[in-house]
Protein backbone atom coordinates (compact mmCIF):
# COMPACT_ATOMS: atom_id res chain seq x y z
CA UNK A 1 0.00 0.00 0.00
CA UNK A 2 1.18 3.64 -0.43
CA UNK A 3 2.39 5.89 2.03
CA UNK A 4 1.16 8.67 2.65
CA UNK A 5 2.08 11.56 4.84
CA UNK A 6 0.52 11.69 7.87
CA UNK A 7 -0.78 15.62 7.48
CA UNK A 8 -3.37 13.88 4.59
CA UNK A 9 -5.62 12.55 8.03
CA UNK A 10 -5.82 16.28 8.75
CA UNK A 11 -7.33 17.41 5.34
CA UNK A 12 -10.67 16.84 4.49
CA UNK A 13 -12.93 16.85 1.86
CA UNK A 14 -15.69 19.53 1.20
CA UNK A 15 -18.73 17.75 2.51
CA UNK A 16 -21.22 19.79 0.18
CA UNK A 17 -18.88 17.91 -2.84
CA UNK A 18 -21.27 14.92 -2.02
CA UNK A 19 -23.98 17.05 -1.88
CA UNK A 20 -23.55 18.56 -5.35
CA UNK A 21 -22.77 14.96 -6.92
CA UNK A 22 -26.07 13.28 -5.51
CA UNK A 23 -27.87 16.39 -6.63
CA UNK A 24 -26.36 15.80 -10.44
CA UNK A 25 -27.55 12.05 -9.74
CA UNK A 26 -31.35 13.30 -9.24
CA UNK A 27 -30.92 15.73 -11.83
CA UNK A 28 -30.12 13.20 -14.27
CA UNK A 29 -32.55 11.03 -13.35
CA UNK A 30 -35.16 14.07 -14.07
CA UNK A 31 -35.46 15.64 -10.67
CA UNK A 32 -35.62 19.46 -10.50
CA UNK A 33 -33.26 20.74 -7.81
CA UNK A 34 -32.51 24.74 -6.78
CA UNK A 35 -28.47 25.13 -6.23
CA UNK A 36 -28.11 26.96 -3.05
CA UNK A 37 -24.63 25.43 -2.68
CA UNK A 38 -22.68 26.65 -4.88
CA UNK A 39 -20.01 29.27 -3.77
CA UNK A 40 -19.37 31.16 -7.36
CA UNK A 41 -21.39 33.51 -9.30
CA UNK A 42 -23.55 32.44 -11.74
CA UNK A 43 -22.96 34.98 -14.00
CA UNK A 44 -20.54 33.70 -16.79
CA UNK A 45 -17.54 36.26 -17.24
CA UNK A 46 -18.51 39.62 -18.73
CA UNK A 47 -18.14 39.89 -22.53
CA UNK A 48 -15.61 42.65 -22.63
CA UNK A 49 -12.88 39.83 -20.93
CA UNK A 50 -14.21 37.01 -22.50
CA UNK A 51 -13.39 39.19 -25.64
CA UNK A 52 -9.68 40.32 -24.49
CA UNK A 53 -8.85 36.56 -23.90
CA UNK A 54 -10.19 34.95 -27.08
CA UNK A 55 -7.53 38.35 -28.73
CA UNK A 56 -4.72 37.34 -26.71
CA UNK A 57 -5.21 33.31 -27.68
CA UNK A 58 -5.03 34.85 -31.36
CA UNK A 59 -2.19 36.89 -30.75
CA UNK A 60 -0.24 33.72 -29.56
CA UNK A 61 -0.25 34.85 -26.22
CA UNK A 62 0.64 31.47 -24.94
CA UNK A 63 4.14 31.66 -22.97
CA UNK A 64 4.94 31.89 -19.38
CA UNK A 65 4.68 35.16 -17.92
CA UNK A 66 7.05 36.36 -14.69
CA UNK A 67 6.38 34.49 -11.70
CA UNK A 68 5.02 37.88 -10.02
CA UNK A 69 2.65 38.36 -13.32
CA UNK A 70 2.46 40.92 -16.43
CA UNK A 71 3.95 44.37 -15.34
CA UNK A 72 0.76 45.98 -16.90
CA UNK A 73 -1.58 44.20 -14.84
CA UNK A 74 0.59 44.47 -11.30
CA UNK A 75 -0.15 48.25 -12.17
CA UNK A 76 -3.59 47.99 -13.50
CA UNK A 77 -4.12 46.37 -10.23
CA UNK A 78 -2.00 49.06 -8.03
CA UNK A 79 -4.49 51.79 -9.79
CA UNK A 80 -7.57 50.50 -9.25
CA UNK A 81 -6.63 50.61 -5.07
CA UNK A 82 -5.93 54.47 -5.93
CA UNK A 83 -9.33 54.49 -8.03
CA UNK A 84 -11.53 52.55 -5.49
CA UNK A 85 -9.95 52.99 -2.15
CA UNK A 86 -7.89 56.11 -2.31
CA UNK A 87 -4.83 54.35 -1.65
CA UNK A 88 -1.51 54.59 -3.17
CA UNK A 89 0.34 51.33 -3.65
CA UNK A 90 3.79 50.40 -5.49
CA UNK A 91 2.73 48.07 -8.46
CA UNK A 92 5.85 45.79 -6.88
CA UNK A 93 4.13 44.88 -4.16
CA UNK A 94 1.46 43.66 -6.19
CA UNK A 95 2.07 39.67 -7.21
CA UNK A 96 -0.29 38.17 -9.52
CA UNK A 97 -1.23 34.24 -8.86
CA UNK A 98 -3.21 31.66 -10.00
CA UNK A 99 -6.26 32.37 -8.02
CA UNK A 100 -6.66 33.26 -4.42
CA UNK A 101 -6.18 29.86 -3.71
CA UNK A 102 -1.97 30.23 -4.38
CA UNK A 103 -2.02 33.66 -3.04
CA UNK A 104 -3.14 32.16 0.46
CA UNK A 105 -0.23 28.74 -0.40
CA UNK A 106 2.22 31.50 -0.96
CA UNK A 107 1.39 33.47 2.53
CA UNK A 108 1.48 30.68 4.31
CA UNK A 109 4.92 29.02 3.29
CA UNK A 110 6.34 32.60 3.37
CA UNK A 111 5.21 33.06 7.11
CA UNK A 112 4.88 29.50 8.89
CA UNK A 113 7.28 27.06 10.19
CA UNK A 114 6.59 23.62 11.07
CA UNK A 115 4.61 23.67 14.80
CA UNK A 116 3.58 27.55 14.43
CA UNK A 117 0.07 28.66 14.97
CA UNK A 118 -1.82 30.41 12.75
CA UNK A 119 -5.86 32.23 13.42
CA UNK A 120 -8.33 31.97 12.19
CA UNK A 121 -12.38 32.69 12.49
CA UNK A 122 -14.22 29.18 12.81
CA UNK A 123 -17.13 29.43 10.72
CA UNK A 124 -14.30 30.04 8.33
CA UNK A 125 -13.33 29.32 4.71
CA UNK A 126 -12.64 25.11 5.04
CA UNK A 127 -9.44 25.43 2.58
CA UNK A 128 -8.07 27.86 5.06
CA UNK A 129 -6.55 25.37 7.80
CA UNK A 130 -5.32 22.99 5.25
CA UNK A 131 -3.31 25.63 3.71
CA UNK A 132 -1.81 25.37 7.08
CA UNK A 133 -1.28 21.76 7.30
CA UNK A 134 0.42 21.75 3.81
CA UNK A 135 3.33 23.65 5.67
CA UNK A 136 3.29 21.27 8.95
CA UNK A 137 1.59 24.23 11.05
CA UNK A 138 -1.75 24.51 13.24
CA UNK A 139 -4.50 25.97 12.45
CA UNK A 140 -6.26 27.23 15.23
CA UNK A 141 -10.13 28.21 14.50
CA UNK A 142 -11.56 31.09 17.28
CA UNK A 143 -14.91 30.31 17.45
CA UNK A 144 -17.03 33.29 16.47
CA UNK A 145 -20.81 34.09 16.79
CA UNK A 146 -23.58 36.72 16.29
CA UNK A 147 -22.71 38.66 18.93
CA UNK A 148 -19.28 39.12 17.36
CA UNK A 149 -20.57 40.04 13.63
CA UNK A 150 -19.23 36.05 12.96
CA UNK A 151 -15.34 37.79 12.96
CA UNK A 152 -13.06 37.58 15.44
CA UNK A 153 -12.52 40.16 17.92
CA UNK A 154 -9.28 41.88 19.26
CA UNK A 155 -9.81 40.58 22.94
CA UNK A 156 -9.73 36.84 21.38
CA UNK A 157 -6.84 36.98 19.50
CA UNK A 158 -4.81 38.93 22.35
CA UNK A 159 -5.67 35.97 24.60
CA UNK A 160 -4.49 33.44 22.12
CA UNK A 161 -1.58 35.02 20.84
CA UNK A 162 1.29 33.03 22.36
CA UNK A 163 4.91 32.98 21.30
CA UNK A 164 4.11 30.07 18.23
CA UNK A 165 1.14 31.81 16.43
CA UNK A 166 2.94 33.07 12.89
CA UNK A 167 -0.40 34.81 11.80
CA UNK A 168 -4.10 35.69 11.99
CA UNK A 169 -6.04 35.06 8.86
CA UNK A 170 -9.35 36.74 8.25
CA UNK A 171 -11.52 37.75 5.59
CA UNK A 172 -13.84 40.64 4.94
CA UNK A 173 -16.46 39.94 3.78
CA UNK A 174 -16.51 36.47 5.31
CA UNK A 175 -17.47 32.86 3.99
CA UNK A 176 -20.12 31.66 4.89
CA UNK A 177 -21.42 34.77 7.17
CA UNK A 178 -20.80 37.59 4.81
CA UNK A 179 -20.09 39.99 7.83
CA UNK A 180 -17.55 42.91 7.24
CA UNK A 181 -14.63 43.41 9.67
CA UNK A 182 -15.17 46.86 11.35
CA UNK A 183 -11.91 49.41 10.02
CA UNK A 184 -11.37 49.74 13.64
CA UNK A 185 -10.98 46.04 14.47
CA UNK A 186 -9.08 45.85 11.63
CA UNK A 187 -6.83 48.17 13.02
CA UNK A 188 -6.73 46.81 16.90
CA UNK A 189 -6.41 43.35 15.05
CA UNK A 190 -3.17 44.77 13.13
CA UNK A 191 -1.75 46.22 16.48
CA UNK A 192 -1.88 42.67 18.40
CA UNK A 193 -0.24 41.32 15.28
CA UNK A 194 2.20 43.57 15.01
CA UNK A 195 3.27 43.74 19.15
CA UNK A 196 3.49 40.03 18.93
CA UNK A 197 6.30 40.20 15.75
CA UNK A 198 3.30 38.30 13.58
CA UNK A 199 1.57 38.77 10.44
CA UNK A 200 -2.28 39.90 9.89
CA UNK A 201 -3.59 38.64 6.39
CA UNK A 202 -6.55 39.60 5.07
CA UNK A 203 -8.75 37.32 2.54
CA UNK A 204 -10.38 40.24 0.66
CA UNK A 205 -12.32 38.32 -2.02
CA UNK A 206 -15.53 39.33 -1.47
CA UNK A 207 -14.50 42.62 -2.15
CA UNK A 208 -16.96 44.82 -5.08
CA UNK A 209 -19.91 42.45 -3.07
CA UNK A 210 -21.04 44.57 -0.44
CA UNK A 211 -24.32 46.43 -0.46
CA UNK A 212 -24.01 48.87 2.18
CA UNK A 213 -21.26 51.85 2.56
CA UNK A 214 -18.16 51.48 1.00
CA UNK A 215 -15.52 49.49 3.17
CA UNK A 216 -12.10 50.19 3.20
CA UNK A 217 -9.46 48.13 1.94
CA UNK A 218 -6.86 46.84 5.13
CA UNK A 219 -4.18 48.59 2.73
CA UNK A 220 -5.59 51.54 4.26
CA UNK A 221 -4.72 50.52 7.54
CA UNK A 222 -0.90 49.50 7.10
CA UNK A 223 1.81 48.44 4.69
CA UNK A 224 2.77 45.55 6.51
CA UNK A 225 -0.36 43.64 6.10
CA UNK A 226 -0.59 40.46 3.57
CA UNK A 227 -4.23 41.27 1.13
CA UNK A 228 -5.08 38.67 -0.69
CA UNK A 229 -7.96 39.15 -3.44
CA UNK A 230 -8.93 37.44 -6.63
CA UNK A 231 -11.03 38.08 -10.03
CA UNK A 232 -13.15 35.04 -8.90
CA UNK A 233 -15.91 36.42 -7.09
CA UNK A 234 -16.67 40.18 -7.66
CA UNK A 235 -15.58 39.63 -11.73
CA UNK A 236 -16.62 36.86 -12.16
CA UNK A 237 -13.77 34.60 -13.10
CA UNK A 238 -13.35 31.54 -10.95
CA UNK A 239 -12.84 29.42 -14.21
CA UNK A 240 -9.31 31.71 -15.21
CA UNK A 241 -7.64 31.05 -12.07
CA UNK A 242 -6.73 34.10 -10.74
CA UNK A 243 -5.98 36.07 -8.26
CA UNK A 244 -3.36 38.50 -6.40
CA UNK A 245 -1.49 39.29 -3.54
CA UNK A 246 -0.23 43.04 -1.88
CA UNK A 247 2.56 41.88 0.22
CA UNK A 248 4.77 44.36 2.50
CA UNK A 249 7.90 45.62 -0.15
CA UNK A 250 10.45 43.35 2.26
CA UNK A 251 8.41 40.02 1.65
CA UNK A 252 8.62 40.40 -2.43
CA UNK A 253 11.77 38.60 -2.97
CA UNK A 254 10.56 35.53 -1.15
CA UNK A 255 7.20 35.41 -2.33
CA UNK A 256 8.52 36.06 -6.07
CA UNK A 257 11.26 33.26 -5.09
CA UNK A 258 8.19 30.67 -3.90
CA UNK A 259 5.95 31.47 -6.78
CA UNK A 260 8.66 30.91 -9.44
CA UNK A 261 8.95 27.25 -7.36
CA UNK A 262 5.73 26.30 -6.80
CA UNK A 263 3.73 27.52 -9.82
CA UNK A 264 5.91 29.51 -12.16
CA UNK A 265 3.77 31.87 -12.76
CA UNK A 266 -0.30 32.18 -13.49
CA UNK A 267 -2.20 31.74 -16.39
CA UNK A 268 -1.01 33.68 -19.54
CA UNK A 269 -3.95 34.07 -21.00
CA UNK A 270 -6.39 34.91 -17.65
CA UNK A 271 -3.72 37.85 -17.58
CA UNK A 272 -4.32 39.36 -20.54
CA UNK A 273 -7.76 38.88 -20.16
CA UNK A 274 -7.58 40.38 -16.46
CA UNK A 275 -6.61 43.51 -17.94
CA UNK A 276 -9.65 44.17 -19.80
CA UNK A 277 -11.67 43.56 -16.40
CA UNK A 278 -10.95 46.98 -15.05
CA UNK A 279 -12.43 49.28 -17.58
CA UNK A 280 -15.37 51.13 -17.17
CA UNK A 281 -17.73 48.58 -19.64
CA UNK A 282 -16.72 45.92 -17.33
CA UNK A 283 -16.88 47.89 -14.76
CA UNK A 284 -20.49 49.01 -14.96
CA UNK A 285 -21.78 45.42 -15.80
CA UNK A 286 -20.32 44.48 -12.52
CA UNK A 287 -22.00 47.05 -10.53
CA UNK A 288 -25.12 45.46 -12.05
CA UNK A 289 -24.48 42.33 -10.95
CA UNK A 290 -23.19 43.46 -7.70
CA UNK A 291 -26.89 45.26 -7.46
CA UNK A 292 -28.53 41.74 -8.41
CA UNK A 293 -26.87 40.04 -5.68
CA UNK A 294 -28.32 42.95 -3.60
CA UNK A 295 -31.42 42.00 -4.58
CA UNK A 296 -31.17 38.34 -4.00
CA UNK A 297 -29.79 39.14 -0.41
CA UNK A 298 -33.12 41.54 0.29
CA UNK A 299 -35.32 38.93 -0.75
CA UNK A 300 -33.77 35.78 0.57
CA UNK A 301 -32.96 36.92 4.33
CA UNK A 302 -36.62 38.05 5.41
CA UNK A 303 -37.77 34.95 3.89
CA UNK A 304 -36.05 32.77 5.69
CA UNK A 305 -36.38 34.25 8.81
CA UNK A 306 -39.76 34.00 7.74
CA UNK A 307 -39.72 30.31 7.81
CA UNK A 308 -38.15 29.99 11.52
CA UNK A 309 -34.28 30.00 10.69
CA UNK A 310 -32.20 32.41 12.50
CA UNK A 311 -29.72 34.60 10.87
CA UNK A 312 -28.94 37.37 13.36
CA UNK A 313 -26.51 39.23 11.59
CA UNK A 314 -27.31 40.68 8.30
CA UNK A 315 -24.55 40.36 6.47
CA UNK A 316 -23.02 42.87 4.30
CA UNK A 317 -21.59 41.59 1.32
CA UNK A 318 -20.57 38.30 -0.30
CA UNK A 319 -23.54 35.93 -1.22
CA UNK A 320 -23.94 33.81 1.33
CA UNK A 321 -26.50 33.73 3.86
CA UNK A 322 -25.34 31.54 7.72
CA UNK A 323 -28.37 30.11 9.01
CA UNK A 324 -29.37 28.42 12.63
CA UNK A 325 -31.22 25.81 11.68
CA UNK A 326 -31.43 24.54 15.42
CA UNK A 327 -35.36 24.91 15.55
CA UNK A 328 -35.49 22.47 12.57
CA UNK A 329 -32.94 19.88 13.17
CA UNK A 330 -29.97 18.91 15.73
CA UNK A 331 -28.17 17.29 12.54
CA UNK A 332 -27.39 20.22 10.23
CA UNK A 333 -25.61 17.65 7.82
CA UNK A 334 -28.70 15.11 8.12
CA UNK A 335 -30.52 18.03 7.62
CA UNK A 336 -29.32 19.34 4.06
CA UNK A 337 -29.29 15.62 3.06
CA UNK A 338 -33.08 15.36 3.70
CA UNK A 339 -33.56 18.75 1.89
CA UNK A 340 -31.78 17.59 -1.16
CA UNK A 341 -33.73 14.34 -1.55
CA UNK A 342 -37.11 15.19 -0.04
CA UNK A 343 -37.45 19.18 -0.89
CA UNK A 344 -35.03 19.49 -4.27
CA UNK A 345 -32.98 22.17 -2.32
CA UNK A 346 -29.51 21.90 -2.10
CA UNK A 347 -27.76 23.71 0.62
CA UNK A 348 -24.23 23.67 2.04
CA UNK A 349 -24.12 21.97 6.16
CA UNK A 350 -22.18 24.04 9.12
CA UNK A 351 -19.83 20.90 9.09
CA UNK A 352 -17.88 22.06 5.85
CA UNK A 353 -16.59 25.46 7.62
CA UNK A 354 -15.76 23.96 11.24
CA UNK A 355 -16.06 23.05 14.34
CA UNK A 356 -18.19 25.69 16.04
CA UNK A 357 -21.55 24.69 16.50
CA UNK A 358 -21.88 23.23 13.00
CA UNK A 359 -24.49 21.05 13.49
CA UNK A 360 -26.59 24.20 13.69
CA UNK A 361 -26.19 25.65 11.19
CA UNK A 362 -26.22 25.87 7.08
CA UNK A 363 -25.27 27.98 4.47
CA UNK A 364 -27.62 29.49 1.61
CA UNK A 365 -25.53 30.82 -1.34
CA UNK A 366 -27.47 33.21 -3.53
CA UNK A 367 -26.24 32.52 -6.25
CA UNK A 368 -28.84 32.05 -8.40
CA UNK A 369 -31.87 33.88 -10.20
CA UNK A 370 -34.43 35.41 -8.58
CA UNK A 371 -36.89 32.92 -9.72
CA UNK A 372 -35.19 30.17 -8.54
CA UNK A 373 -34.60 31.56 -5.02
CA UNK A 374 -38.42 32.25 -4.75
CA UNK A 375 -39.01 28.25 -5.90
CA UNK A 376 -36.93 27.36 -3.55
CA UNK A 377 -38.32 29.31 -0.68
CA UNK A 378 -41.63 27.80 -2.05
CA UNK A 379 -40.34 24.58 -1.24
CA UNK A 380 -38.67 24.97 1.59
CA UNK A 381 -41.84 26.18 3.04
CA UNK A 382 -43.86 23.06 1.71
CA UNK A 383 -40.97 21.09 3.49
CA UNK A 384 -40.67 22.56 5.97
CA UNK A 385 -44.44 23.22 7.39
CA UNK A 386 -45.92 19.90 6.32
C1 LIG B 1 -12.88 33.25 1.48
C2 LIG B 1 -12.31 32.63 0.24
N1 LIG B 1 -11.00 32.75 0.00
C3 LIG B 1 -10.44 32.21 -1.09
C4 LIG B 1 -11.18 31.48 -2.01
C5 LIG B 1 -10.48 30.89 -3.20
O1 LIG B 1 -10.83 31.53 -4.41
P1 LIG B 1 -10.05 31.51 -5.76
O2 LIG B 1 -8.89 30.58 -5.62
O3 LIG B 1 -11.03 31.07 -6.80
O4 LIG B 1 -9.59 32.92 -6.01
C6 LIG B 1 -12.57 31.34 -1.80
C7 LIG B 1 -13.39 30.55 -2.75
O5 LIG B 1 -14.55 30.25 -2.50
C8 LIG B 1 -13.15 31.92 -0.64
O6 LIG B 1 -14.46 31.82 -0.37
Amino acid sequence: MTRTADRMQFIQPFHVMALLARARELEAAGRSIIHMEIGEPDFITPQPVIDAGIRALEQGQTHYTPATGLPALRERIAAFYRQRYAVELDPQRVIVTPGASAALQLVMAALVNPGDRVLMADPGYPCNRNFVYLVNGEPVGIPVDAACGYQPTPQQVEELWTGDVAALLVASPSNPTGTVLPEEDLRALHAIAARHGGSLVVDEIYHGLTYGDPIATALAVSDDIFVINSFSKYFGMTGWRLGWLIAPSAVVPDIDKLAQNLFLAAPTLAQHAALQAFEADNLAILEERCAAFRERRDYLLPALRELGFEIPVTPEGAFYLYADCSRFTADSHAFSTRLLEEAGVAITPGVDFGNHQPERHVRFAYTTSMENLREGVRRLAAYLCE
